[in-house]
């Protein structure tokens, strides 16, 4: 650990010396990857589902959390435990929100080779202000069962909304809409703005057979965009510590800030990772891609073999000419990150961080582990 605090040190100086738009704020990779987050345990606290989640060191001793021989990091739910005589049983997993925040002036990128799938599966990677839903929350990926196209949605108080279908060109996002009251309360009950991914690679099997891809979100004064990238069109830049969104083809999905005011709606969010199980989504579109009833597949450990995140890198990056409040670097990560957070601030991944990860990490697999 202590090595690896030098690195984050002498990359807190490269950071200060880089002119790119955007500078890395947070990075989750390797061995490093589960330090700044903390794990929600306990029941499901906003669906009634059948997941028991795991406190932080619940999940390392149970190895739902994890760092594998390549440097990426394995969140899983439980596929070991036979919960089949147990009328109250829930699977164990994992439900862990990031430390530090994200705000207006910041884009979130996460580059994963697999995401979890199965039927009655229902994983997400979304971000939630602190006083839901008036500070907002923010959905990149979301699906259920053997769904293979990803869902985008915001889910915010009243008055944020995302525009009609015939009022959103292909030139402005090439994802489908499906609803577009963003509102908790509105028309379409809790299911947010919907935007589907037209890509069958975006989501559960496909998402996996096509070697994964790139997620990235970008929240400024003109909105919230989102992009999907399948592996073999990530932009170059994408990877780097400086990427260039204005750069990038058309967003798969995009709430523009003048049907929805995201200094209205949106505080602070913090970046969630979960792995749920039944409840009201996947339960609600359980057939025709899964047969039976959802709570029948709760018990048997080998449905859950291919629920499982496996990730290369999470970074969330800020603009200094960001919109309005709180966007510094500093300012968004500084309250609640201290002490070994500045080992998560990695400017150079590309350069030092991945030669030393490189060959330092298949030798100390075993210290890592219980550094972890
Ligand atoms: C993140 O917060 C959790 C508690 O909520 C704490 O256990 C953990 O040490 C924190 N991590 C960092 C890097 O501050
Ligand atoms: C989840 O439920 C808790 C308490 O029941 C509530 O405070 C919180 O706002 C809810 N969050 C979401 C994202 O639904
Ligand atoms: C559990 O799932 C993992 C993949 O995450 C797989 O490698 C392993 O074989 C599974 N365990 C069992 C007991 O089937």
């Amino acid at each position: 650990m202590h090595s690896l605090g030098v690195v984050g040190l002498v990359a807190v100086f490269c950071t200060t010396s880089a002119r790119a738009a955007f500078t890395v704020a947070q990075n989750y990779q390797g061995s490093s990857f589960f330090d700044a987050w903390t794990f929600q345990n306990g029941p499901d606290r906003n669906s009634s589902s059948n997941v028991l989640y795991q406190t932080r060191e619940q999940a390392l001793q149970e190895g739902l959390v994890s760092v594998n021989a390549a440097g990426h990091a394995i969140i899983k739910m439980d596929n070991t435990t036979d919960g089949t005589k147990d009328p109250n049983f829930g699977r164990p997993s994992v439900f862990m929100l990031s430390n530090a925040t994200v705000s207006a002036g910041s884009l979130v990128i996460m580059d994963a080779i697999t995401m979890p799938f199965g039927c009655s599966v229902w994983p997400a990677f979304w971000m939630q202000g602190p006083n839901w839903p008036n500070n907002g929350e923010i959905d990149i990926v979301e699906n259920v069962n053997l769904q293979t196209n990803n869902r985008y949605s915001l889910h915010t108080a009243s008055g944020c909304t995302h525009p009609p279908a015939d009022q959103s060109p292909a030139s402005m996002e090439t994802g489908q809409v499906l609803s577009t009251d963003c509102s908790t309360t509105g028309a379409n009950g809790n299911q947010g703005c919907l935007i589907q991914d037209p890509s069958t690679n975006s989501f559960g099997a496909g998402f996996k057979a096509n070697g994964g891809g790139a997620y990235a979100m970008l929240w400024d004064d003109t909105g919230i965009k989102i992009w999907f990238f399948p592996r073999a069109s990530i932009p170059a830049d994408a990877s780097t510590n400086t990427p260039n969104p204005s750069g990038w083809p058309t967003p798969t999905a995009f709430y523009p800030s003048s049907s929805c005011d995201t200094t209205k709606f949106f505080g602070p969010q913090s970046i969630v990772l979960n792995i749920n199980v039944c409840g009201s989504f996947p339960e609600s579109n359980f057939n025709p891609s899964c047969s039976g009833k959802c709570q029948d597949l709760v018990g048997v450990p080998s449905n859950y073999n291919n629920a499982y995140f496996e990730i290369s890198y999470l970074r969330v990056f800020t603009s200094k000419s960001g919109s309005g409040s709180s966007t510094t670097s500093g300012g968004t990560a500084a309250p609640k990150t201290t002490g070994s957070g500045s080992a998560s601030v990695i400017a150079k991944p590309a350069t030092i961080f991945t030669i030393l990860a490189t060959i330092v990490l298949p030798f100390i697999g075993g210290y890592l582990t219980v550094a972890l």
